[in-house]
């Protein structure tokens, strides 16, 4: 969705703001801006289309200044179009404001605002804050009072960043709960709506939290906390190292960060792994006392991260014994659902800025649950809302089809159920330890279902142009179907569909035709002559079977048209082995169809909008 950058400092802002734009570019945007404020005249500049029409606008052009501001905006409140993009000045040009989010009550603001005078050019609610922090900065003369003074005035989810044109060596901003950090460079200092936009110039940021008002100059980073006492927050060093957000030898992040899965999951097992095989869950801590307290657990999370907890549920349920709910985030707070302190509350998300799953958090904690999140992105406004946090070590997913981000939340749902029934007794020492064995050998066995990418690129190039898939699957396999589904519906816009193997005969057998794909998991043990039943009920309606089986079932292909075998495990982990073929399949898929992949048409990669 949308992103944002600022610049202080002794350098002309352009560069350091059109190269952070780029690196915004992931998270989906259909048009961007800058604003310059080049002594005391705000130059601004604004294209649809990819920054690269940014940049042919500019050409050759210096822009100036020592202060600047820069968006990508996904479009909410108006069309895709150069007068909706931002920056939006005020009408003197004399100011200039970007902002994420929505302004809930703008309709009323810009009334107000039209009946004093103020005319409107474009039909975004962030051209009403930029006239109203105008209107106060002309009362105030102080651009940080009257920021504040708009913020109190304007409801929603927003984060504001201004520029004055007769402020030529600062910018303020203000965080209502979307994503600000202020980074601190050597003799410069930024803002963004995400660490890729300054990784390349500094690794040294604040958490910007809610009701913070930020001033930067070259030299200071001054915060304002809601209260408005200037307060001292911690520098915190990012980890990630600047390489981390490029492609390096992949054509796209979306198949460099597939490749990444066993290095994500290795990280992320090493830091909750004792020297003697214990799962001791980094940032969680219960006694057996605390978690018996809780009656039940609720999961809750959007788009891949939901489908991760699908399988949380289930091994939570079968090793830890704890009866478990689980909710889109979406749904979850329009239904009032029972929730109390007696409930233990899992919210998951990569970005851990997804504005549904961060709503549902806050509903939970108001009615009194204790919130745990698996999230990925340090600092991020899931994981300090939250009571605990258990971090996925995946690394930067900027890749709007998530992949390492989901095996690696997968892996922390097997940690949790590991860890509770251990605490519960739920679990046999033996049992313990030859999952924990399972655990380890993850990365290995991911390593060999890469051995699969040839055949599946034949696959691709056989049957790209199928308009109809369906993904099948029993038990722990149905969990990962919605996952392919969704991964091959994002890149490469194919109607694909998942249900549970034995529904299909309850209605959805109606849909299959000759040219139909069934991608069919069979990786249960326990649930494998039943599946194979349900593989012939829709071969026997002449669909294309390609399936996918533990190495050795070779039974499987007496029934099936093509076949991919994972290495051999517990049924329980198979989803960390299965979802793998399913992922490179979307990808190859899309690649024939010539789909833009890293970032699929319509889609966000934070979705910061409820
Ligand atoms: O950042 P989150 O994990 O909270 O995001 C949730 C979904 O928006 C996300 O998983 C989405 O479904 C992905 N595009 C899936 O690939």
């Amino acid at each position: 969705m949308c992103g944002i950058v600022g610049y202080v400092g002794p350098n002309e802002p352009q560069n350091f703001l059109i190269e952070g734009l780029e690196k915004l570019e992931y998270r989906g945007y259909d048009s961007a801006g800058v604003a310059v404020n080049d002594n005391g005249e705000i130059k601004v500049r604004k294209a649809v289309g990819p920054i690269a029409n940014l940049r042919k606008l500019i050409g050759d052009e210096n822009l100036g200044g020592h202060v600047g501001i820069g968006h990508t905006r996904w479009a909410t409140h108006g069309g895709v179009t150069v007068a909706n993009a931002h920056p939006h000045t005020n009408m003197d040009g004399s100011l200039a404001l970007v902002h994420n989010g929505t302004v809930e009550n703008y309709i009323e603001l810009k009334e107000q605002l039209q009946a004093e005078g103020v005319r409107f050019v474009s039909d975004t609610d962030t051209e009403v804050a930029c006239m109203l922090v105008s209107k106060h900065y002309k009362e105030l003369g102080d651009l940080k009072e009257a920021i504040d003074k708009a913020a109190s005035e304007m409801e929603g989810t927003y984060v504001l960043v201004a520029v004055a044109a007769d402020k030529p060596d600062m910018l303020v901003a203000h965080r209502r709960n979307a994503p600000l950090i202020a980074a601190k460079g050597k003799d410069f200092n930024m803002v963004a709506s995400d660490f890729c936009a300054i990784l390349k110039h500094t690794k040294d940021v604040y958490l910007i939290e809610n009701g913070d008002t930020v001033v930067l100059t070259q030299d200071a980073i001054t915060i304002y906390d809601e209260k408005d006492q200037q307060i001292e927050r911690d520098l915190m060093h990012i980890g990630w190292d600047v390489d981390a957000a490029d492609k390096g030898e992949y054509e796209h992040f979306m198949l460099k960060e597939i490749h990444e899965q066993p290095k994500g999951i290795e990280e992320t097992l090493s830091r909750s792994l004792t020297e003697d095989n214990r799962i001791k869950l980094y940032g969680i801590e219960m006694t057996a006392e605390e978690l018996d307290k809780y009656n039940k657990i609720v999961i809750v999370a959007c788009g891949t991260a939901y489908h991760a907890g699908l399988a949380g549920q289930r091994v939570i349920e079968k090793v830890a014994k704890i009866p478990v709910e689980i909710d889109v985030a979406s749904e979850f707070r329009y239904r009032d659902p029972f929730i109390d302190d007696k409930t233990l509350f899992i919210a998951v998300s990569q970005s851990g800025e997804t504005a549904d799953t961060l709503e549902a958090l806050r509903e939970a904690k108001k009615k009194g649950a204790h919130v745990i999140s698996i999230v990925n992105v340090v600092g991020s406004s899931v994981a300090r809302e939250s009571d605990q946090v258990f971090y996925t070590f995946a690394g930067p997913e900027i890749s709007v089809a998530s992949t390492k981000a989901y095996t690696t939340q997968l892996l922390c749902f097997y940690m949790l159920a590991l860890y509770f029934a251990d605490i519960k007794g739920t679990i046999t020492e033996e049992d313990y330890a030859d999952f924990v064995e399972e655990l380890k050998a993850i990365p290995a066995k991911i390593e060999k279902c890469f051995e699969l990418e040839p055949f599946i690129k034949r696959l691709a190039a056989d049957y790209y142009d199928r308009e109809q898939v369906f993904f099948i699957g029993r038990g722990m396999d149905s969990c990962v179907a919605f996952e392919g589904s969704l991964k091959l519906k994002e890149v490469s816009y194919i109607s694909s569909f998942a249900i549970a193997a034995g529904e299909m005969k309850h209605g959805t057998i109606a849909l299959m035709e000759p040219r139909t794909i069934v991608i069919a998991l069979a990786t249960q043990d326990a649930l494998f002559d039943k599946t194979v039943s349900n593989i012939q009920e829709v071969r026997a309606r002449n669909a294309h079977i390609i399936s996918v089986a533990k190495e050795g079932n070779i039974s499987i292909e007496a029934h099936s048209n093509e076949t991919m075998y994972i290495p051999n495990c517990r049924d329980e982990v198979s989803p960390l082995l299965s979802v793998v073929p399913l992922q490179l399949y979307a990808y190859f898929v899309a690649k024939d169809r010539k789909c833009e992949i890293d970032k699929p048409r319509n889609l966000a990669k934070s979705v910061t909008v409820e």
